[in-house]
């Protein structure tokens, strides 16, 4: 087995962009991080092992595997993005807290260890800082259908006897408020219906997989039902494309006036992101099943006004990206954030590159654009600023800085690799 967290993180380091290069070339996306982290929680819900490909090889998944290991599941690489995870026993179902921390997905451990052991318990989670990122609908859904919290101090406590019960309509639709109670239920319930559910594609792949492994679970619009199965069986699960990843890729060609072929997607999952270039004037075509093309050479392109919604609205987690973009746009173009309406840690950062910006509240409601954008030196502040601030450099004339790479490693596999099969002259500085 590899030993996790093999020091990939290059903390300290920064990477150096050249910018005003248009990018051209083909592109591989890989498995989505936010589908991956879930399936690999779910694997705990089954004795039986389950093997999962095109899982993205990427920090956070590292990590998760670490905590994993920790509990008792046993994993192995076999394959460049297969990975195989078996948990015939469960040997805790306190999960180490200094990893917890880690990242915000560890928190969707709660609903597979509860479902498979009854009792779990889960320090409060780490994460990007995108404003505040309270648990309090996990909680809430948890309780109304029969599980019995107790929050101390930092970590949260829950147990169930009876099989689990009971209709919640989520207050906001929250992803992974959604995942944890559907994983909770999955074996012992008799049923269990969540209401306002997310259904963004990553929550309706978890639901696929568990399906695969034998679960009853039935999506109807927003309302998704789970009636408990007692066991699952072990399987194997392809992770859907990564859409932030893609959208990622598509906005650096287009804010650089580059073109881009992307292999590998799910296009109605980008559909959103495609359309808001299509209206800012780029050529985005599907030139085969998978194969999308972006074309923005030679173009003039307008300004835009985005909105970043639950799924099929445009996705918040492109949002920074997008202003980046946006950003080299003759014009003023606006953009809010109705999902984390406090992502704006990284609008300073963005502007230190030559961003325009007119920020009037505090909230993620901002004017940007209008001029080209100038070399500099900026720090991530998380990992989708990080992909922002990247595009930004890739587009700046002159050479950036871009400090804080690790939140990068932390979701994009091969970052450097696939700018620079892209023509991206890029390097690392320590
Ligand atoms: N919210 C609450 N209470 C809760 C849960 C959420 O108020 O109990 C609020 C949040 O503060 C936020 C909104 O609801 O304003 C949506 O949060 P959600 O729970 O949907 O987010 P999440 O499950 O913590 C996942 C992704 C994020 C992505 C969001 C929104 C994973 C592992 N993470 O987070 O991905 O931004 O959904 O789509 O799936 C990223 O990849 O960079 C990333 C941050």
């Amino acid at each position: 087995m590899t030993p996790p967290l093999s020091g990939t993180t290059r903390s300290g380091h920064a990477l150096l962009i050249q910018g005003g290069i248009p990018l051209a070339g083909e592109v591989e996306v890989s498995g989505a991080k936010n589908a991956a982290l879930p399936l690999l929680a779910a694997s705990l819900l089954a004795r039986d092992p389950v093997t999962l490909h095109r899982v993205p090889r990427i920090v956070d998944v590292e990590v998760l595997l670490a905590i994993l290991e920790h509990l008792g599941t046993r994993w192995s690489w076999t394959g460049p993005s297969s990975l195989t995870l078996h948990t015939p026993e469960l040997v805790s179902v306190f999960p180490p807290p200094a990893l917890v921390l880690r990242m915000r997905a560890s928190f969707e451990l709660l609903g597979p260890i509860l479902g498979r052991e009854g009792e779990a318990e889960l320090t409060f989670p780490g994460g990007c800082r995108l404003g505040p990122r309270p648990i309090d609908q996990h909680i809430r859904a948890m309780r109304a259908i029969g599980v019995h919290v107790t929050e101390i101090e930092g970590s949260v406590t829950a147990a169930y006897r009876q099989p689990l019960a009971g209709r919640v309509r989520f207050q906001i639709r929250t992803v992974g408020g959604t995942r944890n109670a559907i994983m909770a239920a999955t074996l012992n319930a008799t049923e269990v219906v969540l209401e306002n559910a997310s259904t963004e594609p990553e929550v309706l792949a978890l639901v696929d997989f568990l399906n695969q492994l034998g679960a009853r679970i039935f999506v109807t619009g927003d309302t998704i039902t789970v009636c408990g199965v007692g066991a699952l069986s072990g399987g194997e699960y392809n992770v859907i494309p990564d859409r932030m990843e893609a959208g990622t890729y598509l906005l650096a060609a287009a804010a650089t006036r580059g073109r881009v072929t992307l292999h590998g997607v799910e296009p109605t999952h980008l559909a959103p992101v495609v359309d808001q270039l299509w209206r800012a004037g780029a050529s985005v075509k599907l030139v085969a099943p998978g194969t999308l093309e972006m074309d923005a050479r030679s173009r003039a392109l307008s300004p835009l006004f985005v909105t970043a919604e639950p799924y099929p609205g445009f996705p918040t987690d492109l949002h920074p990206q997008m202003a980046a973009f946006l950003a080299t746009v003759p014009g003023e173009s606006r953009i809010v954030d109705r999902v984390f309406p406090q992502r704006t840690a990284y609008l300073p950062e963005l502007a230190r590159l030559g961003a325009r910006l007119t920020w009037e509240s505090d909230l993620a409601d901002f004017r940007i654009g209008g001029g080209p954008l100038s070399g500099g030196e900026a720090h991530v502040t998380d990992l989708r600023a990080g992909g922002a601030l990247v595009i930004a450099a890739l587009a700046a004339t002159g050479t950036s800085a871009i400090a804080g790479i690790e939140h990068l490693e932390r979701g994009y596999q091969d970052l450097e690799r696939k700018l620079a099969t892209l023509g991206a002259t890029l390097s690392l500085k320590a």
